[in-house]
């Protein structure tokens, strides 16, 4: 909150504009800080007697050019009609709609990747360049980009030179104390006085450390809070903690694999496999990998090429990332790594989605 206090200030105090990267990974406080920050940016304008607006764009729901677009304008205008008009002619009507109430905007994209990856990095572009001819050196609109990824990889030298590097700001993994303090915090919102064990609170805590996910942990609070009232318990204990862990694991991995075709299972199998106890593989390990879980399931396994397309599938999807090079690899290779899942736990789920649709 502080950087992007520090960040930002100029946008209200001068009239400037700012482009900032928050990247982290899942549970990190990305969105949420992100929300908070623009709403006490937009109150410390108004002291200023300036004006400042803001608007969160979710970028996996509105993953096209368009729609993302039409979200921004339908934020002046909620009842603007959702087709008819080209992107440009949307820009140029939020253009007014900013010039008209002489307001700086602060368009969040929150998960960008999603629309950078499919709709290309053009709309950075545009939205950062639609103010360039200012009226009274006042700049109409500011971005925040949220991304699990490096988005650098993703943009074009363009976009990537909206924002300087020293604009990103990283979120760590919560520390098992932080995640402590988010839970009690919770709790205190969610439950009676005195309904949960300082222990319970511990384990939460513990569990949710290894991603360092906060959404995690409130999950499992809440799930434990469920276990202990079905229960009619009058406190959430840690044996709810466990049982509630052992619940969102499976969830949590279910979710994102229902939609996979075999190969693309296989692929994963494969990686999972081939990740044990390793933070990256290289795309070689990760082929011969799913060649071997492709005889095991009598799948004639896909040609060297379409393997890359079952990478960007995955990669796609969030449970993998592949990415140029990675730590402790040396020369220009694609290293793959496993998301927010352990590999054994991938593994044993992977497999008995395979086996049940071998039966
Ligand atoms: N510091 C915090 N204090 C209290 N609650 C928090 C904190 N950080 C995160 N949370 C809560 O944890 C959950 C996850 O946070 P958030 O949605 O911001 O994560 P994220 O980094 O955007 O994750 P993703 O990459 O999956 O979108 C939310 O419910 C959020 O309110
Ligand atoms: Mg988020």
């Amino acid at each position: 909150m502080k950087k992007l206090i520090m960040l930002y200030r100029p946008i209200v105090e001068s009239n400037f504009t700012q482009n900032v990267v928050l990247t982290g990974s899942v549970g990190t406080g990305k969105t949420a800080t992100a929300k908070r920050f623009c709403m006490d940016l937009k109150d410390f304008a108004e002291k200023q007697q300036k004006a400042v607006d803001w608007v969160l764009v979710n970028c996996r729901q509105r993953n096209s050019e368009s729609s993302a677009v039409l979200q921004i304008v339908n934020h002046f205008q909620p009842n603007f009609p959702d087709r008819g008009f080209s992107i440009t002619e949307m820009l140029r009507i939020l253009r007014k709609d900013l010039e008209k109430r002489k307001v700086h905007l602060v368009i969040v994209l929150d998960e960008a990747d999603m629309l950078l990856k499919k709709a290309g990095s053009d709309i950075i572009y545009k939205l950062t360049r639609f103010g360039e001819e200012k009226i009274e050196s006042k700049e109409l609109v500011s971005l925040v980009l949220i991304s699990q990824k490096n988005v650098f990889d993703i943009l074009d030298a363009s976009s990537a030179s909206t924002f300087k590097r020293t604009n990103v700001i990283e979120f760590g993994k919560y520390t098992t104390e932080e995640l402590r303090d988010i839970v009690s915090q919770r709790a205190e919102l969610a439950l009676k006085d005195d309904c949960i064990e300082e222990d319970s609170m511990d384990l939460i805590a513990e569990v949710s450390s290894e991603w360092g996910d906060a959404r995690f942990a409130i999950e499992i609070l809440e799930k434990a809070g469920m276990l202990a009232d079905e229960e009619g318990a009058g406190k959430v204990s840690v044996e709810n903690v466990r049982a509630a862990k052992a619940e969102a694991y499976s969830s949590v991995t279910e979710s994102k694999l229902i939609g996979l075709d075999t190969h693309q299972k296989l692929a994963l199998l494969g990686i999972a496999r081939a990740s044990r106890g390793k933070a990256y593989i290289t795309t070689g390990e990760a082929e011969s990998a799913y060649k071997v879980a492709s005889e095991e399931y009598d799948e004639k396994p896909r040609a060297h090429t379409a393997f890359w397309g079952l990478m960007k599938d995955l990669d796609m999807l969030g449970v993998v990332s592949a990415k140029k090079s990675g730590p402790g690899i040396s020369g220009k290779t694609t290293v793959i790594t496993l998301l927010d899942i352990p590999a054994k736990v991938l593994e044993e789920k992977i497999r008995g989605m395979l086996n049940s649709n071998r039966r």
